[in-house]
Formats: structure tokens, C-alpha cells, sequence
């Protein structure tokens, strides 16, 4: 984990008041494994003291060089892509694509065996997918190309490489449920199951379609998405759980890990459908934060142990649990 204080490469505007903060960190990047996190501090902002946790969406390769100035940086990210033009200058700048409409095929993506592969070889960009609900994530929706944030990352243990894994080799599928914003915290841990040549699927919930934002992100590594939109904008109207429920209905023979993150109600039906159908399932949690070091205890949830239970902290023990843990 650093602390450092690193440049906006782009702070791209996205629907429904959410964004995509691209940020030039290279050893954070490097550092960084599925399921963990980072803390934003915004610099020079007396009134908004807290950093703000948010998941480490992507990591891409980039402008290796620490050394850049925050010029080189600002130029890198608005300069328009040219062949041959640097992997970071073309991510940056790639035409959306619309997935709900096309075909997804992830074989080209799977690399069986390759287990590092959610993080490419040369990391240098951070990526932070964010929505606007506050004075913090306000502020932050005003940063620009050449600006700076304090950043503390990659923080918490993610998910348990080896022990998912295992559950995931084990399992016919991975099914990823995510509500709005909470597909951030599972688009690295969907490349790298890809890489080792797994299925997956992608249940997506979402007020509005305006809230399904980085499926083109995850949509490579999915076999199939289903959407889900309160309004019925998109997809099935109602919560995500129902075509989840329909799916796992329909499926009672295979076995599934399932992977989620998202409002505290869509989790906990989640679980629920998880225990009911008796498979494994991985929470990725969010809680109000202080610190994000397992410091001030704000984070902490109730899980079981002996006794009546006990606490174990979102910043340190988590943010990732296996579900039948959590109360
Ligand atoms: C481990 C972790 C990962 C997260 N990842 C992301 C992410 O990838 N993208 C993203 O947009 N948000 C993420 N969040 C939530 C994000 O931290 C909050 O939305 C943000 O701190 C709100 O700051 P604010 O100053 O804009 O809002 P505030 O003015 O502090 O609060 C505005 C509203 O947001 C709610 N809120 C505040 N903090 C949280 C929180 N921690 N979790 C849920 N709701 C909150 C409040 O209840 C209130 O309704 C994550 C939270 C955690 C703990
Ligand atoms: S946020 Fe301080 S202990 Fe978790």
C-alpha cells in the first residue's frame, strides 16, 4: 500500500452522474490484485477532510515512467490515438461499443493457467468508476486532466486468490450479481477467472439504464449478461435477483460460485438465493469509511464468531467475505 500523490489522466463523464477517473500511478497499479480498493483524498479541500474508498475498477498499462510530469501526463491523455500510438493513448481514447447489442465471446480472452492476468505486464493507470452522491464525489466529478489527488492504495485483502480459485475451478460458472456501481469492484476479478479459461455470467441491476455503466468493460469476459432495470429501461423491469432467481431455478443441477456487490438489499436477497440454492458466495461489502487502515473501527460489520458474534473491519478483513460469514 502507498500513499501518493498522483495526476488525472481524464475524468471521463459517463450516463446517469457517474464517471470514469483515470489516474497515473504506476506502483499502485503494479501492487494492486482483484477486490481491492483505494482511498481518495481531494488536495487543498479543507471542507471535505475524509478520503472517499472506492474500488480499483481497472488497472492499464500506460506511461510506465514515474519521472512524467503532470504535463506529459495531461497530453498523453488528450492527445487523439494515432497507430502506433501508446496502449494507454488508444484505451483512453477507444470508441464505446454497445454490448447489449453485439455477441459476447470471451475465448480470445482466455489464457488457460495465466492466473496475473487482471493486471497487465507494464500497470501504470489506475481506474476508478464513481458515481455522484455527494459534496466529496461532487468535487471529484469537477477534477481534470492535470490535476492531482492523494492517493492510499491498493487497499484490503480483495478476493482470497487461491481459495476462490479453487471455488471457481470447482464450479460449472461464475455468476457475478452487481448493482450499479457495485460492478467496480468486480470487473478485475471477471478478467482474471477469464484468463484461467473459466465461464462466467453477469447479472446487472440498475435504477435506470442509465446506471449500467463498465458492462463494455466486463462484457469481453461474461458469456452472457443479464440486465435488469428498475423503470424497465432495459433489460427485465424489477431487481436483478428475479431473472437470478429464474436462472438458478432453471439450473438446480449445476454448481455455482457466485460474486456480488452492490446495496446492502440487493446483497442480502442475493445471499439468500445463494444459501437456497446451496451454493458458494463471495460479498464484496461497502460501509461508511475513516480511515481505510483498520484504524477508527467506522467500517466495521458484524460477523460470525464465538459468542454472539463479532466485528471484523471492511477496510482490512474485507472489503471481500464469504457471505455465510457476514450477520
Ligand atoms: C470498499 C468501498 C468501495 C467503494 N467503491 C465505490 C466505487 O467503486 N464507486 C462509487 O461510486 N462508490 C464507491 N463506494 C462508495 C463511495 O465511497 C461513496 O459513495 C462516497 O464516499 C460518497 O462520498 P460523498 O462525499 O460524495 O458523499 P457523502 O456526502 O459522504 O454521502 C452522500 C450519500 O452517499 C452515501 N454514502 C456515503 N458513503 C458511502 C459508502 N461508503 N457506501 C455507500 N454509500 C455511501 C451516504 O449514505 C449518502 O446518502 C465504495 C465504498 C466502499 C466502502
Ligand atoms: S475505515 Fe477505519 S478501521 Fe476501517
Amino acid at each position: 500500500m502507498y500513499d501518493d500523490t498522483v495526476a488525472v489522466l481524464e475524468n471521463r463523464p459517463l450516463t446517469g452522474g457517474h464517471f470514469l477517473l483515470s489516474l497515473h500511478s504506476p506502483r499502485q497499479a503494479k501492487a494492486t490484485r482483484p477486490g481491492q480498493f483505494a482511498m481518495v483524498r481531494l488536495l487543498g479541500r479543507s471542507d471535505v477532510l475524509l478520503r472517499r474508498p472506492m474500488s480499483i475498477f481497472d488497472v492499464r498499462p500506460g506511461i510506465a515512467d514515474c519521472r512524467l510530469t503532470i504535463d506529459d501526463c495531461k497530453t498523453a491523455a488528450t492527445e487523439p490515438s494515432a497507430p502506433g500510438s501508446s496502449p494507454a493513448k488508444r484505451e483512453l481514447t477507444g470508441e464505446p461499443r454497445d454490448v447489449f447489442q453485439s455477441p459476447i465471446d470471451n475465448r480470445q480472452s482466455a489464457i488457460p493457467g495465466n492466473r496475473q492476468s487482471a493486471i497487465p505486464e507494464a500497470p501504470a493507470i489506475i481506474q476508478l468508476l464513481y458515481k455522484v452522491v455527494g459534496r466529496g464525489t461532487r468535487l471529484m466529478a469537477e477534477l481534470g486532466p492535470g490535476d492531482q489527488v492523494g492517493l492510499l492504495a491498493p487497499l484490503g485483502h480483495g478476493f482470497f486468490a487461491e481459495e476462490y480459485f479453487d471455488r471457481a475451478r470447482a464450479a460449472d460458472e461464475v455468476l457475478h450479481v452487481a448493482g450499479g456501481i457495485g460492478i467496480a469492484a468486480l470487473l478485475l476479478a471477471a478478467r482474471q477467472l477469464a484468463a484461467a479459461g473459466l465461464r462466467q455470467r453477469l447479472f446487472f441491476g440498475g435504477r435506470t439504464r442509465d446506471d449500467l455503466v463498465g458492462v463494455d468493460e466486463f462484457a469481453p469476459y461474461a458469456h452472457e449478461i443479464a440486465v435488469a432495470t428498475e423503470d424497465g429501461s432495459r433489460g427485465h423491469r424489477g431487481y436483478v435477483t428475479r431473472p437470478l432467481e429464474e436462472y438458478l431455478a432453471g439450473n438446480r443441477r449445476k454448481k455455482f460460485l457466485m460474486m456480488a456487490c452492490g446495496p446492502w438489499a440487493m446483497l442480502e436477497a442475493t445471499v439468500e438465493r445463494a444459501k437456497r440454492y446451496g451454493h458458494a458466495c463471495l460479498v464484496s461489502m461497502e460501509n461508511r469509511m475513516g480511515c481505510g487502515l483498520g484504524v477508527c473501527l467506522g467500517c466495521s460489520i458484524r460477523v460470525h464468531g464465538t459468542g454472539h458474534g463479532t466485528y471484523e473491519r471492511v477496510c482490512t478483513e474485507g472489503p471481500v467475505f464469504w457471505a455465510e460469514k457476514v450477520i
